[in-house]
């Protein structure tokens, strides 16, 4: 993958101080631009809301650690198929977590960056998506 793995840590390290702002600001624009997931979590309201950030910190912090990462991937993508999530959906959220990286990381958002990013959600999304499907047929 073309991923800097340095800029995914210190775009990140940019982004998580802003807490819970980071999630709303990720589902509005998630919401906003694909109604159709709602209903999805709309089953689950009133739980925490920021349980996507708090893997999302785990994820970077194993990023070099590849057979932790892909384990804690393939779990979350089966745990996913019984939250209604799609192959199609994955897209979507790709680009809502982009949009909510780029927001918070300001000035540092680069091309680079942008581009590392993209690279690592390929990654996350292939292997949910893949644990999820092998868990389901
Ligand atoms: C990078 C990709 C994703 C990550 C890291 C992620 C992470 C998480 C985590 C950590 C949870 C809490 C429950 C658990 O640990 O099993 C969760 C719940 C959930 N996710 Fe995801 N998720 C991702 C993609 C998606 C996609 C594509 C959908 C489909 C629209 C989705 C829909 C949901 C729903 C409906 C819940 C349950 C409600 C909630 O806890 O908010 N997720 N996700």
């Amino acid at each position: 993958m073309t991923a800097d793995l340095s800029l995914i840590r210190s775009s990140f390290t940019l982004v998580e101080p802003h807490g819970t702002q980071v999630t709303a600001y990720f589902y509005d624009h998630l919401f906003a631009n694909h109604p159709e997931v709602r209903p999805l979590f709309a089953a689950h309201i009133g739980e925490q809301r920021d349980r996507l950030w708090a893997a999302l910190g785990a994820l970077v912090a194993n990023i070099e650690n590849t057979e932790t990462l892909i384990g804690m991937l393939q779990n979350l993508g089966r745990r996913h198929v019984g939250y209604g999530a799609l192959a199609e959906h994955y897209p979507a959220v790709g680009a809502s977590l982009i949009a909510t990286l780029q927001h918070y990381a300001g000035d540092a958002w680069t091309p680079a960056v942008e581009e590392s990013w993209t690279a690592v959600y390929g990654v996350i999304s292939g292997t949910m998506v893949a644990a999820g499907d092998a868990a389901s047929h």
